[in-house]
């Protein structure tokens, strides 16, 4: 009965997305892609979703047209925070940009400084996104509209849920971690500097270790939790991948979900994708090898056919295992075969990238960087595409790859375990597999599952038989977002 009156007009619910970025108008990963599609999917099972983002300068020159639609006073601020109502670009989602220019109005990575270091006031900023989605949510402001549910994500909106959890009358809240690792840790002196009142400063509130864990707010005071895929959800209750959190997490399991991403067809799609050479399909998959050729052309591999290209995006991080590939690249030169590696993050790996790069010329093409035309040029081109993660809490670059008849190779974490279906005897009989899964986090883990894609590439019936299961899995939103429907009644019944 519920979801028959909840995909009716009848109970239409009304949602407000607080996140810290979505593309377009500000992406540094998966976050971005999740938080620029999943308002969407929702819209097109008749929720009413709305998004707030900080009007970071960016964002602002890529909204273009927006109106000031709202003025508010948010406690300790000598000025008034000012909403700008634009859509989110491509989509009729209503997105607001909370305006405090000391805070956002300024160039480059929402979080780093131009030296790759958290900006200073990171804690001030994301604060600051709380209390105006809180006081959003609770119609402080000239605008009408009052969400039903609150859906935060990730640290940066961990604060939402907390000054909510204090009011009478408020929304339900859904905080979704799509990174336990991060965690928004700052000192005793900036819990004071927010303001924040003296009884969250316990264990069992926001202090962590002697430390404010923005991340906490968002796990304990939220009425459900949920992660981006089943088995992440799982993990994070252990201590290996806890960070530190699994106890809590443990206590909350009853209101924690795994919900596996979706992606957006409408921009990973190699049948009309904008950024690719030749558009191709799973019924016509011959004109891949023309983008193979593009993309060697333009990363200065050898235009070499009979060699599979594995690429590799990612930010360059310790979670990516980029290390891994880093440790066998040597071991891997042996092989016939190519690697395209576009990433950017922590300086040693971009060095030691750059320094290989040279070394195997021709071979091993790196472009450091954030480059959304060459990611898409990537998923095309490649043959595999590599993932050695220490942890993925859902993963979206293998999702990509499957739809581009690009073969994953990935470590059996989180939502890389999910979403691959390894190349065993029996699931390429069944027509089952679409990649190659390894479970140890190691180099020669790394290097016998590299071997394993390379024989089954030259046995090409069977590689055709992994390309054609992998482009016909179906990952768009339309299940998950109904999970998130779903999700929603049930914070509603709770709040
Ligand atoms: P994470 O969110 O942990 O970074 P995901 O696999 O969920 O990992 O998503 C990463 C997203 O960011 C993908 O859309 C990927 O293509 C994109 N991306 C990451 N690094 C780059 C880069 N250097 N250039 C272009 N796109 C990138
Ligand atoms: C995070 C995770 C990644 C996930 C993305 C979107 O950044 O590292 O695994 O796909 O969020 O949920």
């Amino acid at each position: 009965m519920n979801d028959f009156l909840d995909f009716g007009l009848i109970n239409v619910q009304k949602i407000l997305f607080v996140a810290s970025e979505a593309h377009p108008l500000i992406k540094t990963g998966g976050l971005g892609d999740i938080v620029g599609s999943l308002p969407a999917a929702l819209k097109s099972l008749h929720a009413d979703v709305r998004l707030l983002l900080p009007a970071y300068r960016d964002a602002v020159t890529r909204a273009g047209k927006f109106k000031t639609i709202a003025a508010l006073n948010i406690p300790g601020l000598d000025s008034p925070v000012n909403i700008l109502e634009t859509n989110l670009p491509g989509t009729s989602v209503i997105t607001w940009l909370a305006d405090f220019p000391k805070a956002y109005d300024r160039p480059g990575n929402p979080y780093l400084d131009p030296h790759g270091q958290p900006w200073s006031d990171n804690a001030m900023r994301f604060g600051l996104l709380s209390h105006v989605g809180a006081a959003l949510a609770l119609g402080h402001s000239r605008i009408k509209w009052r969400p039903d549910v609150v859906h935060c994500h990730d640290w940066q909106t961990g604060l939402v849920p907390v000054l909510l959890a204090r009011e009478k009358s408020r929304p339900a809240t859904i905080f979704t971690i799509h990174n336990l690792a991060y965690q928004g840790l700052f000192p005793y002196q900036t819990f004071t500097a927010l303001g924040l009142p003296p009884d969250l400063w316990s264990p069992g509130a926001l202090e962590f270790h002697g430390q404010l864990s923005f991340i906490k707010g968002g796990l304990l005071f939220s009425d459900q939790l949920s992660t981006v895929s089943p088995t992440y959800a799982l993990e994070i209750q252990t201590p290996e991948h806890g960070c530190g959190l699994d106890g809590l997490l443990r206590v909350r399991a009853a209101h924690l979900s795994g919900i596996l991403n979706g992606i957006d067809f409408s921009e990973w799609n190699p049948t009309r994708d904008p950024f690719i050479d030749k558009h191709y399909s799973v019924r016509r998959p011959k004109n891949k090898a023309t983008n193979k050729l593009a993309l060697q052309k333009k990363l200065g591999l050898l235009p070499e056919n009979k060699m599979p290209i594995i690429g590799m995006v990612g930010r360059l991080v310790e979670q990516k295992g980029i290390d891994l590939m880093l440790d066998t690249l040597p071991a891997l030169m042996l092989r016939p075969l190519q690697l395209a590696v576009l990433g950017s993050g922590e300086t040693t790996y971009e060095e030691a990238l750059r320094q290989q790069a040279v070394r195997y010329a021709g071979r091993f093409a790196v472009h450091i960087g954030y480059d959304e035309q060459l990611a898409h040029q990537i998923e095309a081109g490649a043959d595999m595409f590599l993932m050695p993660s220490r942890f993925e809490p859902c993963g979206l670059n293998q999702l990509y790859s499957l739809r581009y008849g690009t073969i994953p190779i990935v470590r059996r974490v989180g939502g890389l375990a999910d979403t691959v279906v390894d190349a065993t005897e029996e699931n390429i009989r069944v027509g089952k597999a679409t990649g190659i899964v390894f479970q140890e986090a190691g180099a020669s883990a790394l290097l016998t599952s590299v071997d394993r894609a390379l024989a089954l590439w030259r046995d090409r019936d069977r590689w055709k038989c992994l390309m054609r299961a992998g482009m016909r899995q179906d990952f768009s939103w339309h299940r998950s977002a109904q999970d998130y429907l779903k999700l929603y009644r049930e914070a509603r019944r709770l709040g």
